[in-house]
């Protein structure tokens, strides 16, 4: 008699093993920020491929909490320099992207991930983790929700019950997009450099001016501007330095 296979099928994403290591290894260490840049264009096929890799960063709950601001009009270019405080990687760079986190669009990408989910059948666990996940990055009216989380998180943990990291201010629903966005930042660089071109993050920014050329709302946070082109001969000022290694990594 043939078994009858009940075993539940699962969907299988092999992972590459070909990768080159060391080709890797050339991007991430050749990645410098670089406050000089010379006059080459970044083609534009280029730079929609680095944006692309920029979308590929993981994220908090799949809700992609950003937005890249390729700012290409010459006026606000102009302006986003000044808001750069005139920094010579700004001044030089080919393209600047201000990188903005989001939280007022939780609502919205939490829909998505039920309305676009890859399987015809998006499964009930699914649907109902992106109905209630947004309550656990928003705060509410006069934040209202996350002062009844504190409440509840706090009897709950009496109870010897984990929870998840949850935003219980607005300033930990900024920490909660940043992070995300900050991953997406990194990816656009290493694929800046894997394509030869540079980049440099800048938080040296005047944040309400950035805010008023990009006419940002008060949910929407300039996390990072980054600078990017073709590096210039001296466009490294120094070699790179990292304090010794036990500082930072601890196994425990
Ligand atoms: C969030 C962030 C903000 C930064 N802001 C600036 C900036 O405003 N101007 C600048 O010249 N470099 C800026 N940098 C670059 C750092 O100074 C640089 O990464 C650090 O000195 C290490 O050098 P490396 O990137 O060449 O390894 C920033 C880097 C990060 C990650």
């Amino acid at each position: 008699m043939s078994k009858v296979n009940t075993e539940k099928k699962r969907y299988y994403e092999p992972a590459p093993q070909d990768i080159d290591v060391e080709n890797f290894k050339k991007v991430v260490q050749s990645r410098r920020s670089v406050r000089k840049f010379t006059d080459k264009v970044i083609p534009a096929e280029i730079l929609d491929d680095c944006l692309d890799m920029a979308l590929l960063a993981p994220n908090s709950s799949n809700l992609q909490p950003w937005t890249f601001y390729v700012v290409q009009n010459p006026s606000k270019k102009k302006l986003l320099i000044k808001a750069c405080l005139g920094q010579l990687a700004a001044k030089t760079a080919a393209e600047l992207i201000v990188c903005v986190a989001r939280t007022d669009r939780i609502d919205d990408m939490a829909k998505r991930n039920i309305n676009e989910f890859p399987f015809p059948e998006v499964p009930p666990l699914v649907k109902k983790y992106y109905t209630y996940i947004p309550l656990n990055y928003k705060t509410g009216y006069f934040n209202a929700l996350g002062n009844f989380k504190k409440v509840a998180f706090k009897v709950a943990r009496t109870l010897d019950k984990q929870l998840p990291v949850t935003a219980f201010t607005p300033a930990d629903a900024v920490l909660w997009a940043s992070k995300t966005t900050a991953l997406a930042c990194e990816n656009l660089v290493l694929a800046l450099r894997a394509h030869s071109f540079d980049s440099c993050m800048m938080e040296g920014f005047d944040e309400p001016l950035v805010r008023k050329i990009l006419d940002l709302n008060d949910q929407q946070y300039p996390v990072m501007v980054i600078g990017a082109g073709e590096r210039a001969e001296d466009g490294v000022f120094f070699p790179q330095y990292r304090f010794d290694r036990e500082l930072f990594i601890q196994k425990v």
